[in-house]
């Protein structure tokens, strides 16, 4: 194999939200992330691997004040908590940095007078009625009853001094980049989605300071501002090799700069490839050369979240499975573009299936037969058989089928390549019989070879498995007394030095389990979680949550203005039912509306909806959405509508539907 000694290799991840105690989707990441630094590092590549916390915001400053310590103390004390899940599943950063490090403070500081400096940022505020889906400032004349004249929804009143950032300026800039990059989002699915949904439509100013809260980087020469937290995060990237605003960045910024890879999940692929690429631009460093958007892990019955009790953490994990059983679930359940499903019925199968019984039990055979039959020494005399060329093609070809899926970054597929070459190894015990071999004297020269070729194979296979299950790969090696296949010569056969005498004492590396069993701990687990977080303080449970719902909201920094409380004889006045779009066209002269013709099982009715921001008509038919049916019917620019179309939408105004998780008929009720 081609080895790339002297290449440098970047990666990162997304720096994970100091709010909360990270559960197994945000942890996915950081093993996705370490198996292709490890891989790289095989091949040769000199990498640099960063990771870390992002700890400021509004979310931060609530959670702390309601615990009663500092923000700074909080911080501390969950990103000590997130490093020690790093190292539990032994990843391999080899930074891990916290945005309020002081050398990234004063570099974002920095940053932001730059940007203030060479006329990237203006001051100027918000004012007016301001209705969040359609985006639009209204004056008290234009309001019809009070409300959007656009889509009559409720306007709220929005006055606030910020900084904003002219993201316009550079927008052809990056559109052309992306066009001439077509490798720089990945997948392409979401390329599409950016351009389609972000950049083409055209780029708002981004307002990138806040004043209604202070934990935060100050804005140096306008301390009534912090600097609004995505820009903070985002700097990390740079901030975190050396890279300094005034020109005196260090050597290894000068090594590592651009990255090569940006790992962050699908949700946060805006920021990364069109804040990001565009402050780089604005700084006038290189962007990055990918950033890879990677699906979530999620559970059977949806997204984790501590309401429906399906949480899972790392650490509960690795209690019951070991952390490379952990490790090779969530990168091998983790498909390239949709969401991947962790249940507890597949992470026994797979550990029962792949891990004890292809894996598990071939290693041990292996070193039990050599055992057996040669004390122990593993020799190759050399008695080879027709059979035994398909095993070698197998094994010499997998290091070359497992480079291919990694450079595309598919790896769980990688995995699999790894476990068809056991697969091939069990086959051929089958297909050889070693047993049936030992009765006979005459046969002990092919019963040595036969058991020579396993051990070169699982040499092979345990070495390429490295980037994935590190510790599994040890284990196997020293139990076969040998050490890790170089690179270079995974694609070849026969290295293993002959007469290596194996470990007597062959030890199980997977132990089977039983599901009732490890359910019944799942039981246990749940009810310490419960306990631990009736007892502790609010804070303590907060460290419970989801830590991506709250990644969301911190995200975003959304505040809920809460509305007066209903009853349930409220709620049931409204009818929400499934609606599917049959036809849907623009409203003429309206700038936001779109008008719908939505089934809802016999009837049909006509919807005006203020989406046109968001989606094309064209893209809307055959969507199934949920919708309100029973509302008053209202004109919308001269439109009847007969009902609304329920949509979700975060502080900066992105709205999306509202949709069944899985397909439903027209017309099913919604409670
Ligand atoms: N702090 C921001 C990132 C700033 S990067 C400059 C953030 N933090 S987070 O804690 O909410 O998420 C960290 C990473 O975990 C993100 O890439 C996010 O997409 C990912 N995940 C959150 N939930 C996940 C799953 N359920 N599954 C897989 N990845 C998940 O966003």
């Amino acid at each position: 194999m081609v080895k790339h000694t002297g290449e440098n290799y970047y990666i990162s991840t997304a720096i994970a939200y100091a709010s909360g105690k990270p559960h197994i989707g945000n942890t996915y990441e950081i093993v996705l992330a370490d198996s292709i630094a490890r891989f790289r590092r095989m091949q040769g590549y000199q990498v640099y691997f960063q990771t870390g916390t992002d700890e400021h915001g509004q979310k931060i400053e609530n959670k702390a004040e309601e615990k009663g310590c500092t923000p700074q103390q909080y911080v501390d004390d969950v990103a000590a908590e997130i490093h020690r899940i790093w190292d539990l599943m032994n990843t391999s950063y080899d930074k891990f940095i916290r945005t309020t490090d002081a050398y990234h403070v004063r570099q974002v500081q920095k940053i932001f007078k730059k940007f203030y400096e060479q006329g990237d940022i203006y001051k100027g505020h918000y004012e007016g009625w301001y209705c969040t889906p359609c985006e639009s400032f209204w004056t008290d004349s234009q309001l019809v009853d009070g409300k959007c004249p656009d889509c009559g929804r409720p306007v709220t009143r929005a006055k606030e001094e910020a900084y904003f950032f002219r993201m316009s300026k550079y927008a052809p800039r990056l559109i052309e980049y992306i066009n001439e990059h077509p490798e720089f989002i990945q997948p392409v699915s979401r390329k599409n989605e950016m351009m389609n949904n972000f950049l083409l439509p055209g780029l708002q100013d981004l307002c990138v300071s806040r004043t209604s809260f202070k934990w935060g980087i100050p804005v140096d020469f306008d301390d009534k501002h912090v600097v609004y937290v995505w820009l903070d995060a985002l700097a990390n990237y740079i901030t975190g090799l050396g890279y300094d605003a005034d020109g005196n960045s260090s050597e290894e910024y000068k090594k590592f700069w651009p990255a090569d890879l940006h790992l962050v999940g699908k949700d946060i692929i805006r920021f990364h490839t069109i804040y990001w690429p565009i402050f780089l631009m604005a700084l006038g460093e290189p962007l990055p050369k990918q950033v890879f958007g990677h699906p979530w892990l999620i559970q059977a019955d949806g997204k984790m979240s501590k309401s429906k009790g399906n949480v899972i953490y790392a650490d509960d994990l690795v209690s019951l499975f070991g952390v490379d059983a952990v490790r090779y679930f969530v990168l091998h359940e983790m498909p390239f573009e949709n969401d991947g499903v962790i249940s507890w019925e597949l992470m026994v199968e797979r550990l029962n299936s792949d891990l004890a019984n292809t894996l598990g039990n071939l290693v041990n055979r292996t070193i039990s037969m050599s055992n057996k039959y040669f004390g122990g020494i593993v020799e190759n005399r050399n008695a080879d058989e027709p059979v035994d060329d398909d095993l070698k093609a197998v094994v010499t070809a997998t290091a070359g089928r497992v480079e291919e899926k990694m450079k595309g970054l598919h790896v769980a597929d990688s995995i699999t390549e790894i476990f068809a070459l056991f697969k091939r190894c069990n086959k051929y015990i089958d297909e050889t019989m070693p047993w049936a071999l030992a009765k006979d004297e005459a046969k002990k020269d092919r019963l040595a070879t036969v058991l020579y070729n396993l051990a070169e194979s699982i040499t092979i296979g345990a070495s390429l498995l490295e980037p994935y299950m590190p510790e599994t790969t040890e284990r196997i090696l020293s139990q076969l007394n040998t050490k890790k296949r170089d690179y270079a010569d995974a694609d070849k056969f026969g290295l293993y030095e002959s007469g290596t005498k194996v470990t007597d004492k062959p030890e199980i590396l997977f132990a089977r389990q039983d599901l009732k069993d490890v359910m019944e701990k799942v039981e246990e687990i749940r009810a310490k979680q419960k306990g631990a977080s009736g007892e502790a303080a609010s804070a303590e449970s907060g460290k419970a949550d989801d830590a991506s719902a709250k990644a969301g909201e911190e995200k975003q920094e959304i505040h809920i203005e809460p509305k007066d409380e209903i009853t349930y004889d409220d709620f049931a006045k409204m009818q929400f039912a499934v609606g599917e779009v049959l036809e849907c066209r623009e409203v003429p002269k309206s700038k936001k509306l779109l008008v719908s013709q939505i089934k809802f099982g016999d009837q049909t009715r006509q919807i005006v909806s203020g989406i046109k921001k968001w989606y094309k008509p064209e893209e809307m038919v055959g969507k199934k959405v949920m919708c309100l049916i029973n509302l008053k019917p209202a004109k919308l620019a001269g439109l009847e509508s007969q009902g609304m179309i329920l949509a979700a939408e975060d502080s900066e105004g992105n709205v999306t539907l509202m949709t069944p998780e899985k397909d439903m008929p027209s017309g099913a009720g919604i409670s």
